[in-house]
């Protein structure tokens, strides 16, 4: 039987990523984090594609490398289009527009937004698929999205963040608490320690299927300024129960609005991703609500659910069975939708 490679690679944001997948399976799955952000507390768009430049050609080797596979081998090259930071997708597209060219074989655009649902469709044992039709929620520090997914490429945004990300509302709370960037895994760990019931913040009222975080952050600031005026050692003394409180509020927003997804639209097949679908208390709560609301929930393989190129592969090798391909004037699009 034919066997179809696939080499993938994402430049979005600030992870430089390359995979090699055969016919649905990942061969490799190499990311360079670039650590260069932290010390701003946040991506910094023009370091991070000169980092991208940097990574690349050796990020690309080595997914090969580790695959054991050489460039003839390969039967298509695909790559993110958008969204994502201008100067980041740049980066990965010429590469990839080169690559092929250079090689004489399909070129074939990827949208990353797709990509995070789609990844649950990787060839991985112990993983179940997801039945269509399902809810997708795509939860990072980029994106917060809840998607009715119809089909692999019929899929239609039913609600999304009005203003930040939830993973920046993870990440801005922790800035205020003095943690390092990003903050989401500490303020996961250190949730475990404390009351969740310590402090109460209020929920953003947001219509719909829409999510809003950038209130939350404020009212985190302004309790602990008033906290602290009162108690300078605040903050250390409740931290744990301080983290646990805001993640117990950033979940019932969560689980609110998945819960009215299910009510509106019938479903209740959830399948979750992005980097903040590793927080401990999200993944328990949804667990949950199996057993409350009568949900299956499906929750992809660590390395399939913050950026990778893994999940950009298996878009590629979707889109290479159907024969739909880019040519060589694609351009990247920052703003690319579902
Ligand atoms: O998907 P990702 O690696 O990159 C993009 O933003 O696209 O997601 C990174 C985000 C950061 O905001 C980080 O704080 C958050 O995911 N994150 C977490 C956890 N692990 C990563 N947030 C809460 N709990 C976690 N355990
Ligand atoms: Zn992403």
């Amino acid at each position: 039987s034919q066997k179809i490679y696939i080499l993938a690679i994402e430049s979005s944001c600030d992870d430089t990523a390359a995979s090699v997948m055969c016919n649905g399976k990942i061969l490799s799955n190499i990311v360079a984090s670039q650590k260069i952000h932290e010390a701003y507390g946040g991506v910094v768009p023009e370091l991070a594609s000169r980092a991208h430049q940097q990574n690349i050609v050796p990020v690309v080797d080595m997914a090969l490398k580790t695959a054991e596979i050489s460039k003839t081998q390969l039967s298509a090259i695909a790559f993110t289009r958008g969204p994502g930071l201008m100067g980041s997708l740049l980066v990965g597209t010429s590469f990839a527009k080169s690559m092929a060219y250079g090689l004489d074989i399909p070129l074939i655009d990827v949208n990353h937004m797709q990509a995070h649902i789609l990844a649950h469709f990787i060839e991985e044992d112990g993983f179940k698929k997801p039945p269509f039709p399902f809810l997708a929620m795509t939860i990072s520090g980029g994106h917060t999205q809840i998607v009715k997914v119809n089909s692999y490429f019929d899929m239609e945004v039913i609600g999304e963040t009005i203003d930040d990300a939830v993973g920046e509302a993870f990440d801005k709370s922790g800035k205020l608490l003095g943690l390092g960037y990003p903050a989401g895994p500490e303020i996961d760990r250190r949730a475990a320690l404390g009351n969740p019931k310590a402090f109460a913040f209020t929920k953003p009222k947001v219509d719909g299927l829409n999510f809003s975080f950038s209130g939350l952050k404020t009212a985190i600031l302004y309790f602990i300024q008033k906290q602290v005026k009162a108690n300078p050692n605040f903050i250390e003394e409740h931290l744990n129960d301080i983290c646990a409180s805001i993640q117990y509020t950033i979940i019932g927003i969560l689980i609110d609005k998945l819960k009215l997804a299910t009510k509106q639209t019938g479903i209740k097949h959830i399948a979750i991703g992005g980097g903040v679908s590793a927080n401990s208390g999200i993944r328990q709560a949804l667990k949950n609500g199996e057993q409350k609301f009568g949900w299956t929930t499906y929750i992809p393989k660590f390395e399939y659910t913050t950026d990778n190129a893994a999940m950009i592969a298996i878009v590629g090798h979707l889109k290479y069975l159907e024969g739909d391909y880019a040519d060589q004037s694609i351009m990247a699009s920052a703003r690319l939708k579902i």
